[in-house]
């Protein structure tokens, strides 16, 4: 069965951009996959592979296993990437980086090779980390990272962003992205808070399920279809001491109601992929946990596709959890518990333990044909074995531009003002000598993060050529104004005191720039959630000098800040906030743009002490910005909540709430309606309050709109045991939206 390399399909699809691109923005596409007709295909072609074959496709390489030098930089080594795929039966292959040409010719000699040399003609599985945008393609869009986005709390962004990272992804030939993370966002230690959507498991739920929907529906029609990952299945956000794969306990209880929410939307959602955490729960290797990978994923959410581990963790279920005697025996825990891809990068070890497993009769073939089935299957559904192969020509000069713009909106709509002392922003029109300083200032790098043409983040110079940093933005916004820059340093270490002092002096106001270089995974461990005391020193100068503060933060998570806090007459969260964040945050001070990002956390006001909104009733502690908080340059009015019933008798009675907001500023502006609830009592005690639903809505001066939500209280107001059976109990429930609440009763009939 040798796949069809059909040219005429991207002669289409390029003409035909413009209109794939409108179906993608309507988000209502839809694939039929042919269920029937697929399983068919997968079982005629499974019976023709032998156990080699099988094990091959179950297994995953790094591209800088077949490049020479074991570089990620696409430069293939033809000998190795043929033992790859003739000899070793390869089935697919993640991370790269480099040109859009060159991503295109590499994967169409990948795929060559695997659908014309090879036995069966089985073609490949691409993968990679698009986590914010084709952010691995020198030509791609890089967005804001996802805890920038989520503050935006505008789910028809996300769709957006999603479907333009995959119109890039696909454009290089790439067919499965490892994203979106669906780990929530609840300790801001952990190094990879910055990828979650936020702490609140409805607000990563809903956005991960948009962003799969918009990736994996997209282009209808065109057998060109991105496989999406849910990441990284489960409790890997909340390691007990901060760092990245270091143990998490989390009582079950916990991780049914608050870890698991995300993952079963996603997997309602169809996400085709799953990974798995690389640490362990509660002393059990996530990689080998039957329970949660087979009883939960499996069982309970219903997961059909694709399980893939994280990078080489069966080989460190052995060497790093010493949770098996040797890697064959990590690697018949992992089957047995479940897992369908070995992410093994840089090793074929896997291959020979499977073989071995076999032939010893510890592992049965239909075992192995269950994980072969789906992996098929996926195949068949992304249309890969009607055409496996990238475009024929680069179309990423097509779409460059309409996608920064993207980008720009993403960023604007996300930022989030934290403080606006005696309105000081938008800033005055007129001559006003403005000092940009701080180590975020002149670096694009900071902008765009982690994960942005590099793992660490690429280097100042590798980043894109026409974008700009916050100084020359500013400069450019600004004109009338006089602004100029003081080097601080990536660190602020260096700086010279008694330069930055003749700076200060020199200007009326001064805008700090300040946050984190970019950091992946273990690399971002700290042990101090405080800001580096330079930062803090750049400020408190300012401050003593009697300067106006603007304080910018360009961070991953919620560096405190609260010994500086009081000297700045305004706060801006950007995150991390892209390519175009620069252009959105001197929109920002200018008053070009209206802010109207919230908070998707919780910003701690003490390192040692945070704790998400969501907690319990004896926990009185307080964060120095709370979950939700952000202002805008005009007013917002609540008025008029109400509810259909205030006495509920079935859990399944549908109840509608609503409200009226009205804009009472001066100028246009978008607000988020959060509609919390509270159950007043529980068997298990249960959190102050908890999100349901959010709503986005821009309204001119004068105008007002009564919103309504429509729920069925089971969904809403049901929360878990410890054996993840979700029950209403009957009580009293208060409504809190704005500043208003009201109270309703559930008693049974
Ligand atoms: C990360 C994953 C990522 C994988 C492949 C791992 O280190 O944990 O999120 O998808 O690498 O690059």
């Amino acid at each position: 069965m040798k796949a069809l390399q059909n040219k005429s399909i991207y002669m289409i699809f390029k003409k035909f951009i413009p209109v794939i691109l409108l179906l993608l923005f309507a988000g209502s596409c839809t694939f039929d996959t042919k269920d029937q007709e697929i399983g068919e295909k997968v079982e005629i072609l499974l019976k023709q592979m032998t156990i080699e074959e099988k094990i091959g496709q179950m297994t995953q390489a790094c591209l800088s296993n077949i490049t020479l030098n074991g570089n990620k930089n696409l430069d293939m080594n033809p000998d190795l990437f043929r033992e790859a795929i003739i000899n070793q039966h390869i089935g697919s292959f993640i991370s790269g980086t480099g040109p859009a040409q060159k991503w295109i010719d590499f994967i169409t000699e990948l795929q060559r090779v695997a659908v014309t040399e090879s036995r069966l003609g089985i073609p490949l599985l691409i993968g990679i980390d698009h986590v914010h945008g084709g952010n691995y393609i020198d030509e791609g869009t890089i967005f804001p990272h996802n805890i920038t986005l989520s503050c935006s709390f505008d789910t028809s962004l996300i769709c957006r962003g999603a479907a333009i990272t995959a119109v890039e992804t696909l454009a290089a030939g790439i067919n499965w992205n490892f994203a979106p993370v669906c780990d929530i966002g609840k300790n801001p230690y952990w190094p990879r808070f910055y990828e979650t959507f936020g702490e609140d498991p409805y607000v990563c739920g809903i956005m991960s399920a948009a962003y799969i929907r918009a990736q994996q529906d997209s282009i209808s029609g065109e057998n060109r279809l991105l496989a999406t990952t849910a990441k990284h299945f489960i409790g890997y956000s909340d390691p007990k001491s901060g760092w990245d794969r270091t143990p998490a306990e989390i009582p079950d209880q916990i991780l049914f109601e608050q870890f698991l929410p995300p993952f079963r939307m996603a997997v309602d959602a169809g996400v085709k992929t799953v990974m798995v955490n690389s640490g362990e729960v509660n002393g059990v290797p996530v990689h080998v946990s039957k329970k949660l990978l087979t009883k939960i994923l499996r069982d309970e959410l219903n997961f059909k596709g694709v399980l893939v581990t994280d990078i080489k963790d069966i080989m460190k279920v052995h060497e790093e959890h010493k949770g098996a005697e040797t890697e064959k025996m990590a690697t018949l825990m992992a089957l047995d518990a479940g897992i369908d891809i070995s992410m093994a990068c840089n090793s074929y070890d896997f291959i020979t333990l499977t073989k071995e497993l076999i032939d010893e009769g510890e592992i049965s073939e239909d075992r192995i044909d269950e994980s072969v089935r789906r992996i098929l299957r996926m195949k068949f559904e992304l249309g890969l074995f009607d055409n496996p192969y990238p475009p024929k020509s680069n179309e990423f000069g097509s779409f460059r531009k309409a996608h920064l713009d993207e980008s720009q909106r993403m960023a604007e709509a996300s930022i989030v003002l934290l403080k606006n002392k005696d309105q000081i922003l938008p800033l005055s029109r007129g001559a006003q000598r403005i000092l940009v300083s701080g180590p975020g200032a002149d670096s694009k790098r900071m902008l765009n993060g982690a994960w942005t043409l590099e793992w660490m983040g690429a280097e100042e110079s590798r980043q894109p050529k026409e974008m700009n940093s916050l100084f020359q933005a500013l400069s450019e916004e600004f004109t009338e104004k006089k602004i100029s820059h003081f080097e601080t340093g990536s660190d602020s270490k260096q700086f010279s005191e008694k330069s930055y002092m003749k700076a200060l002096e020199q200007n009326d106001l001064v805008i700090l720039v300040l946050g984190e270089q970019p950091y992946s995974e273990f690399k971002g461990n700290i042990s101090d959630l405080t800001l580096p005391a330079e930062q803090l020193e750049l400020a408190r100068m300012a401050y003593d000098m009697g300067k106006q503060l603007i304080i910018v933060l360009i961070e991953g998570r919620p560096r405190t800040i609260t010994s500086i806090e009081p000297y700045a007459s305004a706060v801006i969260f950007a995150g991390y906030p892209g390519e175009r964040g620069a252009e959105a945050l001197s929109g920002i001070i200018s008053g070009r743009v209206n802010p109207s990002g919230k908070l998707s956390f919780s910003y701690p006001m003490f390192p040692g002490h945070f704790t998400p909104y969501y907690h319990k009733n004896f926990d009185k502690s307080e964060n120095l910005y709370a979950f939700g908080h952000g202002m805008s340059y005009t007013e917002f009015e609540y008025s008029q909540l109400s509810l259909s019933d205030t006495l509920l008798h079935s859990p399944d009675q549908n109840l509608t709430i609503s409200v009226k907001l009205k804009n009472t500023g001066k100028r246009e502006g978008a607000e988020t309606l959060l509609f919390f609830f509270r159950d007043e009592k529980g068997k298990i005690t249960r959190p102050v309050k908890q999100l349901f639903h959010f709503d986005k809505i821009n309204l001119l001066p004068g105008q007002e709109k009564t919103v309504s939500v429509s729920i069925v209280p089971a969904d809403i107001f049901s929360y878990p045991d410890d054996k993840n059976n979700w029950a209403m109990e009957e009580g009293e429930f208060t409504l809190l939206i704005g500043d208003l609440q009201k109270s309703l009763r559930f008693l049974r009939d």
